[in-house]
């Protein structure tokens, strides 16, 4: 197994040099001196002095682990040591950020900043400088034209597919912590706890707030399985316990995992379908080789949940012609899986080249996020599943394939809602690396 070295404080200086050959290189595609990349402003709500959970630029997040400073910024002239102004506001209301410590300060030229107002200052010698960041209200208050150009952040975009080995090394611990969520998950299912006190668990397990982890943790317990992105948290217990579908991840340094489980309460049917999915999805991975295109193995992945809908004698057909019918897009209505990264569903998954062209999925497959051919260094998910959604089986029976269907077993399973398993994967020296599995096969449980 080729190891990922987790040893990032190591990794950080390479990681660092990287980026600024990429900056320069996408400077190069406009007619600009230099980089104003903010962290990201805190917005109200309407009518309220409360915010909105502060979420970092994650072109900021790439430069520094910092994802919990609004009001920062990265300036970064080629061929110069990078620059972090440094929000340290004068505030007795809120408890200002400490100073910056840790693996990765050497390497900066940090400046303390206690408001907006100093920026300017800051980036006086630049002349036509670019600005990365939501906030175009304080660049234009800069004199700045350049915002967010799209040659920039095209190339910005294609080459944060490819990660660096301190990112690879994030990602990995990342998997690791939300294996200890999973774990943890996984025992107050067994314990019969509600959605609500699975996902107080998993959170306690991960030591993180809700609202720092990569997207909000999907717990569902019986029919909420067969919702794809299911948003509540139940906090009673239903009566009975079928099924729990757990897809929750953690962060590293800003760095995403997204991982998905599902159980079964009691050995049956459903334990074996979980079983059947599980084993399919491990052959999906199996199949992956660099260069590979990704929609192939989407594809592939109909006939497998074909193959597994004919054998647990849920379909009339053969494979072949659940294919051609479309039977198995009821079953499955989402892609394989997506990029990974800095944003749980990482940018550039359609992405071609560094000049921005993008493919897009054929219309069979529109939530397919990812049509690139696979390649080393890059980090995607590997994410089948099977689910019983009624809307979906309602328009299966009304439509000239619903004679196929053998409903009293489809039935049978609707109350289980349904199974998804989420790995994240890349390539390393020719072999494919599944993270996911290997945080799994390094706990202790
Ligand atoms: N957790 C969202 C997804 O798997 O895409
Ligand atoms: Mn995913
Ligand atoms: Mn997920």
């Amino acid at each position: 197994m080729t190891p990922i070295s987790t040893e990032i404080d190591q990794l950080y200086i390479s990681h660092l040099n990287e980026l600024q050959v990429r900056y320069e290189s996408a400077l190069s595609t406009v007619e600009a001196d230099g980089f104003l990349i903010a962290s990201g402003e805190l917005i109200e709500t309407f009518l309220d002095d409360q915010t909105y959970p502060f979420k970092v630029n994650p072109h900021f997040n790439q430069w520094l682990p910092i994802t919990d400073n609004p009001g920062s910024f990265v300036v970064f002239r080629p061929g110069c040591k990078p620059v972090l102004l440094f929000h340290q506001a004068d505030d007795y209301w809120h408890k200002p950020p400490a100073d910056p410590s840790g693996f990765w300060v050497r390497e900066w030229d940090i400046r303390t900043i206690s408001s907006f107002g100093e920026v300017s200052d800051c980036i006086s010698d630049l002349v036509a400088p670019v600005f990365i960041g939501a906030e175009h209200d304080l660049a234009t208050a800069l004199g700045i034209e350049q915002i967010n150009p799209t040659p920039v952040l095209d190339a910005l975009h294609f080459d944060r597919s490819y990660k660096t080995e301190f990112e690879l090394g994030c990602i990995q611990l990342a998997n690791n912590t939300a294996v200890e969520g999973h774990l943890a998950a996984k025992a107050a299912f067994e314990q019969r706890l509600s959605e609500f006190d699975i996902q107080h668990c998993y959170l306690k397990a991960i030591r993180h707030r809700e609202q720092s982890t990569p997207y909000p943790g999907i717990i569902g317990l019986n029919e909420n399985c067969a919702v794809l992105h299911y948003q509540h948290y139940e906090t009673t217990p239903p009566d009975e316990f079928l099924s729990l579908l757990i897809d929750a991840g953690a962060c590293q340094y800003g760095y995403a995992a997204d991982v998905t489980r599902t159980y079964a309460a009691n050995p049956g049917r459903f334990q074996e379908l979980v079983n059947a999915v599980d084993e399919q999805q491990q052959a999906i991975i199996d199949d992956i080789e660099p260069g590979i295109n990704y929609m192939q193995l989407h594809e592939k992945m109909h006939l497998r949940v074909c193959d597994l809908l004919k054998q647990f004698n849920l379909i009339n057909m053969s494979p072949e012609a659940m294919l051609e019918n479309d039977i198995s897009r009821t079953f499955l209505p989402h892609g394989l899986g997506h990029m990974l990264g800095l944003q749980t569903h990482d940018v550039a998954g359609f992405q071609q080249s560094r000049q921005g062209a993008n493919l897009l999925p054929d219309e069979k497959s529109p939530a397919l996020r990812l049509t690139r051919n696979i390649e080393e260094r890059q980090v995607f998910t590997i994410e089948p599943g099977i689910y019983f959604i009624p809307s979906l089986l309602s328009d299966l029976r009304d439509s000239k394939s619903g004679k196929d269907v053998n409903w009293l077993e489809v039935e049978k399973l609707i109350p289980y809602g349904g199974i998804r398993i989420e790995d994240n994967i890349t390539i390393k020296d020719g072999n494919v690396v599944n993270l996911t599995r290997n945080a799994f096969a390094n706990t202790s449980s």
